[in-house]
């Protein structure tokens, strides 16, 4: 089997180490794409102690810039020669609350979390669609876009909202091209982004989950990578929420 080339954005951050991680176990080449090199330069370190080491290539980038972006991939052109997977991760999620969210809060709330994958997922498309096999696209969304008795502030809902709309969209826009595209929504996930909640919050919205615990980074990793290994060839379009049954009615 062709060896598969995997990028991943936001790839220093908890739930994004943990995808590279498992993609990188799984024998994918990784592109890591972030704002911190020093994280890349620690991820690099963690994949080059994998058994059987695939290749890695650290981009740091901010993909708020789409210039920054496509100079991105066209390195992963030169680097790798292609890509197969894209793992749309980056994202954060800004706490001020409506009706009080300043105009810029809002613009960046979307521009990391929506027009992030939005443009990295144009310049991924137009490479898989000379790859053989079945292409990946996995999108990170959130629980936040469904359930509305949880914290999050409505700007980071819609993000992500809008991220699972363009999800359906390319799957369907592609599955005759064959690329697979899905969205994974989880709810609490035990990385740095807890640290945007005050402990109360964070210990309430804890508290919900069935299992009385967070969920971890590679637990969520597992999924995504289900996804890109030829299990997942026949699922696109889906939102796949994973939260421990929380919110089942
Ligand atoms: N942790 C959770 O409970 C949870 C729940 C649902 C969804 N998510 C989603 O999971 C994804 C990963 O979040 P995480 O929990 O690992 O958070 P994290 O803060 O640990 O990681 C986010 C990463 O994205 C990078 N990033 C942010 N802005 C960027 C930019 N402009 N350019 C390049 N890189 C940028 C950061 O540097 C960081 O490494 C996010 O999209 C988040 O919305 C997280």
């Amino acid at each position: 089997m062709m060896k598969k080339i995997a990028a991943v954005t936001g790839a220093a951050g908890g739930m994004g180490r943990a995808i590279a991680l498992q993609l990188a176990r799984q024998g994918c080449d990784i592109a890591a794409l972030d704002l911190s090199d020093q994280g890349l330069a620690e991820l690099s370190e963690a994949v080059s102690a994998l058994p059987d080491a695939p290749a890695f290539l650290p981009l740091e980038c901010d993909l708020t810039q789409p210039e920054a972006i496509s100079a991105a991939f066209t390195e992963i052109d030169r680097q790798f020669g292609g890509l197969d997977i894209l793992v749309n991760n980056a994202g954060t999620c800004f706490m001020s609350d409506f009706p009080d969210i300043p105009a810029d809060e809002l613009d960046r709330q979307m521009s990391v979390n929506f027009s992030s994958a939005f443009h990295c997922s144009q310049q991924a498309v137009k490479r898989m669609l000379t790859r053989e096999g079945v292409k990946k696209i996995v999108n990170i969304s959130s629980n936040g876009a469904y359930n509305f008795d949880v914290f999050d502030p409505p700007h980071y809902r819609a993000s992500k909202a809008a991220m699972d709309t363009l999800t359906k969209d390319l799957a369907r826009r592609y599955a005759r091209d064959r690329i697979a595209v899905n969205s994974i929504a989880p709810a609490m996930t035990e990385t740095p982004l807890f640290n945007v909640l005050t402990s109360e919050v964070l210990e309430k919205a804890i508290s919900a989950m069935p299992h009385g615990r967070a969920m971890q980074p590679q637990e969520v990793a597992a999924w995504v990578g289900f996804l890109a290994s030829p299990a997942g060839d026949i699922s696109s379009g889906n939102v796949i929420i994973l939260n421990q049954g929380r919110d089942v009615r």
